[in-house]
């Protein structure tokens, strides 16, 4: 089997970090998006991968660079424009060849890896196999139909009036079938080839198409909201470890996972929190939920449930939370009079009265 991974797309939801990095290159627990993905995948077996980009590839391609890091061997497409999923397919057909393949979307994440749906996908080989959940509003995904024995009978991208609760999670198991649907489907309403579309057509052909509930936490990464999200659930997996140097001044409680050259002194920490290589944090409380990047430094601050990318500086600014702040950013205060932001286009700053 092989995997088709896609990292190309816009990422708008995302901006502003996304004017500066790739979506799937964000970090949640201080390891891009995309790097969850390849580890499921390597997880299940799978070495040839390729990972379609767009022109933000040069920088997907300096982060994971030929795979080998991950066990994985990586070819790498081009996709000139983000025309839909289905377009991304077409484009890996000559890598893909008459092989099954499993294509995983660069920004969703599922925390309990994929080696279930893989065992059931590599036991039956349906033509199509898709992993659903259960969401409050399913209008923002593909929507499918399932009978009682899990055969898809519709799918449907983000209907107006779903049919069901049943949102398509962006992990897909194909056989060679689905290239014939690809290029049998025209572009959608929006303009793009839908994958969606696709699998329908695989449906309305008579071929097996199957689905499964996935039992573990998904999340599609389209807001920082989603970000923040995924971020507590993973931290609270990294367990403790302290590979810096934390003084006898400062207190650590819950899993804390500190490392190496990160330096603590006279300071509060409340796991599940990550404090990344080369950090310095003083005088500061830090906690829980927290990724703090490499090369950060802390002084006199205060941040809990937050992703503080690399290079971040923070001095005397406490009660920041629910925070997301982009590489390099510098955070001050104790100005005597009046607030001073310089923030970049699409930034978001919430300050209190
Ligand atoms: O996350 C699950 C949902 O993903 C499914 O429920 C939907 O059926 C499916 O269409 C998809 O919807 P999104 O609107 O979330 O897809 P998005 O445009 O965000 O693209 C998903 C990923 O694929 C993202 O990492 C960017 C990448 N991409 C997207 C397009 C349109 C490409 O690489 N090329 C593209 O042309």
């Amino acid at each position: 089997m092989k995997a088709l991974i896609l990292s190309g797309g816009m990422g708008t939801r995302l901006r502003p970090f996304t004017y500066s990095m790739p979506k799937q290159l964000v970090p949640v627990a201080n390891k891009p998006i995309l790097a969850h993905c390849l580890e499921n995948v390597r997880a299940i077996g799978v070495e040839d991968v390729a990972v379609v980009v767009g022109d933000r590839g040069q920088e997907i391609r300096t982060v994971v660079g030929d795979g080998s890091a991950f066990g994985l061997n990586i070819t790498y497409l081009q996709q000139d424009a983000p025309l839909g999923l289905a377009h991304a397919v077409s484009i890996a057909e000559e890598f893909l060849g008459e092989d099954d393949f499993v294509m995983y979307l660069g920004d969703n994440v599922l925390a309990e890896g994929i080696a279930e749906s893989a065992r059931a996908f590599r036991a039956d080989r349906p033509s199509a196999q898709l992993l659903l959940t259960k969401v409050a509003d399913p209008r923002a995904f593909g929507v499918a139909e399932v009978d009682a024995e899990g055969q898809v009978l519709a799918l449907v991208e983000k209907p107006q009036q779903p049919r069901s609760d049943l949102a398509v999670i962006g992990v897909y198991f194909f056989t060679a079938a689905v290239h014939d649907a690809v290029r049998a489907i025209e572009p959608s309403a929006r303009g793009e080839l839908e994958i969606t579309d696709a699998v329908q057509h695989l449906v309305e052909r008579g071929e097996r198409v199957v689905a499964t509930e996935y039992a573990g936490y998904w999340k599609d990464t389209g807001s920082p909201d989603d970000l923040l999200d995924c971020n507590r659930l993973l931290l609270g997996r990294l367990g403790h470890g302290v590979h810096g140097e934390v003084d006898t001044g400062s207190t650590v409680e819950g899993p804390v996972l500190i490392e190496a050259g990160a330096v603590v002194e006279r300071s509060r920490l409340v796991g599940p929190l990550v404090v990344g290589a080369g950090s310095v944090v003083r005088d500061s409380d830090l906690g829980p939920y927290t990724a703090l990047g490499r090369d950060c430094v802390l002084d006199g601050a205060g941040i809990g449930n937050s992703i503080v990318l690399e290079g971040v500086s923070i001095q005397n600014v406490r009660g920041l939370s629910g925070s997301i702040i982009g590489r390099s950013a510098a955070v001050r205060g104790g100005a005597a009079t009046g607030r001073r932001l310089i923030i970049g286009d699409h930034t978001r700053a919430e300050v209190a009265a």
